[in-house]
């Protein structure tokens, strides 16, 4: 008889699901206590690819893809590829229906090679060479966001056929979040602001020129945005905005996109954006917007990124070393860090971890989760609750890491970036090898 079998008070977590709100939508723990995302322990995950490994459940990113698209019926939604993609995630979002939004030509070039049709592709950044135009006019890509007067200049000079654009405005909208995130206002470095005249230049320098087609603005307010409402004044002062285009120049514009940036939550009781909550916004909006304006309903367009993308991911790590500092925090270094996690130190992000090898015993202690780069400040999670009996080889599962962690990793000491492995139906399939030293070496030229 165990230690367990005598005190099953001790701590034994029985096996079920996990909080949906933070952990995949198929995670459960088996009967030995050990984690299990779309059918497959992650014990045997670490076993075969090793760790650090991003886990991500396609179940899971496809359930919420087909929520959005019964929540927001008639909004076109278009996925943001920035924060997950590979050539396979490319695919599952095309598969369920969703177009793609890229900023790059790697992002380009990935989102085609996953099959997605180049009309259902809209082209972002804010600075675009004349070269990633070319190659985005070159393929046909639907929509492209212009996002300053040297992009309409440059464009001109490559299309060579009709090439829908929208212009990039800034509805200065501060949705009080972290200010790497905060997009919607005046004073960065995204889009045109509506204030003065700027906007209104650049949709008169689009509308000269024969081929470019200004079919709508587009703006972004931000990440992580919790509140509806600040989507509904984005859609009031857009509207706005395009009654004014259609005054000075005579032009209807027919398309809005208001971006993404829909919050999840990544701790218990973290807030997420209600969706059907965002549907009524949306409409009554729309509607009041339009009718104030006397203006046509435009079609409207939402880039949710990581709350299609951020749920599904998991990150599995070995615990390397545990130590105490006297009268300080306790420490659980892993074997990753901030080169496959930067948010930690980019936003001071917070995550949920659990003990993802076996049931754990007794009483729990809180710890820092700490990375193996050489910054004091290379952190995953800080005052987390785990097993008092945690030890070095134990298996840890940090949830929401879906989005922007695969896509924001970085070669920090030389550290090889993690595999991505999809798990569905008790199968895993790598997408997405692990980094090598010799990838490394074959950049370096001597
Ligand atoms: C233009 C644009 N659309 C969509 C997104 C997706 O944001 P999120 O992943 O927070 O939904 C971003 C994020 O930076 C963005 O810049």
């Amino acid at each position: 008889m165990t230690l367990l079998d005598m005190l099953p008070s001790m701590g034994r977590v029985a096996p079920g699901r996990l909080d949906p709100a933070i952990w995949p939508v198929t995670a459960h723990s088996d009967e030995e206590g050990r984690l299990c995302v779309g059918g497959v322990p992650l014990t045997d995950i670490a076993d075969e690819f090793h760790t650090p490994t991003y886990v991500i459940d396609e179940t899971d990113f496809r359930q919420r893809v087909r929520r959005y698209r019964r929540a927001l019926r008639g909004v076109e939604v278009v996925y943001a590829g920035k924060s997950l993609l590979t050539t396979a995630v490319a695919r599952w979002a095309a598969e369920e229906g969703l177009g793609i939004d890229v900023c790059s030509s790697g992002e380009l070039a990935v989102a085609m090679a996953g099959g997605v049709r180049p009309s259902r592709i809209v082209m972002h950044g804010n600075a675009k060479s004349p070269e990633e135009l070319r190659e985005a006019v070159r393929v046909g890509v639907g929509r492209i966001v212009l996002d300053s007067c040297i992009e309409i200049a440059y464009l001109a000079g490559v299309a060579r056929q009709r090439q829908p654009v929208l212009i990039r405005v800034t509805p200065d909208i501060d949705i009080h979040g972290h200010r790497a995130i905060t997009t919607g206002i005046s004073d960065q470095k995204f889009g045109l602001t509506l204030h003065g005249d700027r906007a209104d230049v650049a949709a008169q320098r689009v509308l000269a020129h024969p081929i470019l087609d200004l079919v709508g603005l587009h703006c972004h307010i931000g990440s992580q945005v919790t509140d509806p409402a600040l989507y509904g004044e984005a859609i009031h002062r857009m509207i706005a905005a395009m009654a004014d285009i259609r005054a000075r120049h005579g032009v209807i514009l027919t398309e809005l996109n208001i971006g993404g940036g829909h919050a999840i939550p990544y701790i218990p009781g973290g807030r997420e954006l209600d969706l059907d909550e965002l549907a009524r916004v949306i409409e009554d909006a729309l509607d009041e917007a339009c009718a104030a304006e006397h203006f046509p309903r435009p079609t409207l367009v939402v880039e949710p990124g990581r709350a299609i993308s951020g749920r599904a991911g998991v990150t599995l790590y070995r615990v390397c070393s545990i130590k105490t500092q006297p009268g300080g925090r306790t420490f659980v270094a892993v074997d990753g860090g901030m080169s496959d996690n930067p948010r930690v130190s980019l936003y001071g992000a917070q995550y949920t971890v659990a003990l993802a090898n076996r049931h754990p015993m007794g009483l729990k202690q809180r710890v820092t989760i700490a990375g193996r780069h050489c910054e004091a400040g290379d952190e995953i999670a800080r005052d987390v609750e785990l097993p008092a009996d945690l030890h070095p080889g134990d298996l840890l599962a940090v949830a929401t890491t879906g989005a922007y962690h695969h896509s924001m990793a970085s070669n920090y000491n030389m550290v090889c970036r993690p595999p991505v492995v999809a798990v569905k139906g008790g199968r895993a399939r790598e997408l997405v090898r692990r980094e090598t030293i010799a990838d490394l070496l074959a950049r370096d030229r001597g």
